[in-house]
């Protein structure tokens, strides 16, 4: 891929003080250092409450995604529940303009499938909008099976797929096949930026990986993270590991 679709953020404006988004540590690092994209595929891990939804919700709503996730061509709303940050952002975009993009967030997935069997049900041109995701109402899967439906069918290649927490219904071989699936888009050109906490997604090859800390953002090996060591540490002796955490030793 000769350019990247997202190259950097940082922000525009200092955001208010008094704002909560002020005191997050991606959001002071977005201010001092800006974040730059060198890969096809970057990570963002960090603990609950990092900042990293908050993070790329900004980046797809400042891309034209819908909030709730989706496509470009997803208006709904069933909660206006989205940071301002995305006010606040300025994001250099590449030369090339990517063919295809989607925003999945874990939590609001099931608001999309809810809403391509709405557009389903009104009269419109072309065929019925399932077809491009497998063909099978995504409600009638089980929350894994449709995440997997939706990147092996609608996924196209020469795309921007931002992706909250892709592994939260993924057993560890849906997370394999998410992998091979990414594999080949990114040959086809794809950028992603994911959020995650999957110590097995971390290792893709050839992936950036930024964790966020109460000090900053650093660009670090899958094998430096926190959430790399504490699973290897834990499942090198899960008994003592387990007896030790429960203060049983
Ligand atoms: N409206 C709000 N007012 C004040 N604080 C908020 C508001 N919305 C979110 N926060 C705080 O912002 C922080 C960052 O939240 P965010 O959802 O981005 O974290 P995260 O890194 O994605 O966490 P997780 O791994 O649990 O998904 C959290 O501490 C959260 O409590
Ligand atoms: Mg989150």
């Amino acid at each position: 891929m000769r350019d990247l679709y997202i190259r950097s953020m940082g922000l525009l404006e200092q955001l208010p003080r008094e704002n909560y988004l002020a005191k997050l540590p991606v959001v002071k690092h977005l201010a001092d250092d800006g974040i730059t994209f060198h890969k096809q595929v970057t990570f963002f891990v960090g603990e609950n409450g990092s900042g990293k939804s908050t993070l790329i919700e900004a980046l797809a709503i400042s891309q034209g995604f819908n909030p709730e996730g989706g496509t470009k061509n997803f208006h709904f709303s069933t909660e206006n529940s989205h940071s301002e940050l995305c006010n606040y952002l300025k994001v250099v975009r590449g030369f090339l303009h990517p063919r295809d993009g989607f925003f999945l967030r874990a939590e609001s997935f099931y608001n999309v499938a809810s809403n391509i069997d709405q557009m389903d049900r009104e009269p419109g041109c072309g065929g019925p909008v399932i077809n491009s995701y497998g063909g099978v109402s995504l409600h009638r899967q089980s929350h894994g099976e449709s995440f997997l439906a939706l990147v092996e069918n609608r996924f196209g290649g020469q795309g921007l797929y931002i992706l909250d927490e892709p592994e939260a219904a993924m057993s560890p071989r849906g997370i394999i096949r998410l992998m091979q699936n990414m594999d080949e888009l990114v040959r086809r050109d794809s950028q992603f930026i994911i959020a995650t906490h999957s110590p097995m997604l971390l290792a893709f090859p050839g992936a950036e990986v930024y964790q966020i800390r109460e000090e900053g953002i650093d660009s670090v090996r899958f094998q430096d993270t926190d959430h790399y060591r504490t699973t290897v540490r834990f499942l090198q002796n899960p008994e003592s590991a387990v007896e030790e955490i429960l203060g049983r030793e």
